[in-house]
């Protein structure tokens, strides 16, 4: 089944305790939380700290999304704050595979996270070493952006990488996911849809019913 990881960029931050809660239990698989620098990309938002806060409000997967640049000095204090899974964008640290190794080392699951303008070709070299490929639907750095249609193309050529090399990691695709566009990334062989803005920025406040009509 397709796993739904709200991301919190478009929660309420001073209701944050609930907003996890809930999302919890309507069957979110995991809690996806977005790092901004101000400098990989226009915008800023939380640190370690966040992680470490929210680690004992849920026993889901905390999914961090780490949109900064240099990446490295910054991965242990992550992984102690409590987070499961660490993305980060190849091109912003000067040895991408040192961050890799140095993730797993700390027994942490790592994701390769693919700018719009980053190749199949450019990652390629990663695949076989990584526990999940983020597909950005939207270019990095803020919520409630139109999906790309041009990245579906890219979820298809993970998919069959992954398949004909009998590799094991997961296909998420983060940013403009809605029911439209959550429909496509499944077509096409997703395995995890990032959902900000979809959750989190509705009127309509049934979590279940809207990650299930993701699904
Ligand atoms: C964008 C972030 C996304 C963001 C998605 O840089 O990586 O995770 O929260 O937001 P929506 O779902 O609103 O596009
Ligand atoms: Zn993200």
């Amino acid at each position: 089944m397709l796993k739904i990881a709200p991301s919190i960029l478009s929660a309420s931050l001073v209701n944050l305790d609930k907003e996890i809660t809930e999302v919890d239990k309507a069957g979110a698989e995991y809690i996806h939380i977005d790092i901004m620098d101000g400098h990989y990309v226009p915008n800023i938002t939380f640190g370690p700290n966040i992680v470490r806060e929210i680690r004992p409000l849920t026993n889901k997967t905390l999914d961090v999304h780490l949109m900064i640049s240099p990446v490295f000095n910054f991965i242990n204090e992550f992984i102690e704050a409590g987070a499961d899974i660490i993305s980060f964008h190849p091109e912003a640290d000067k040895n991408p595979i040192g961050v890799i190794d140095l993730i797993k080392s700390l027994n942490c699951k790592v994701g390769i996270a693919m700018h719009p303008k980053i190749s199949i070709e450019y990652v390629s070299n990663f695949l076989s070493f990584v526990d999940i490929v983020v597909v950005m639907g939207v270019n990095p750095g803020f919520g409630g952006q139109k999906f790309l249609e041009n990245q579906l193309e890219k979820i298809s050529l993970l998919k069959k990488i992954k398949d004909n090399q009998k590799l094991n990691f997961e296909i998420e695709i983060d940013g403009g996911i809605n029911k439209q566009t959550a429909k496509k990334c499944k077509e096409k062989g997703a395995d995890v849809l990032v959902a900000g803005s979809y959750i989190y920025g509705s009127s309509f406040v049934n979590y279940r019913k809207l990650i299930d009509s993701l699904r």
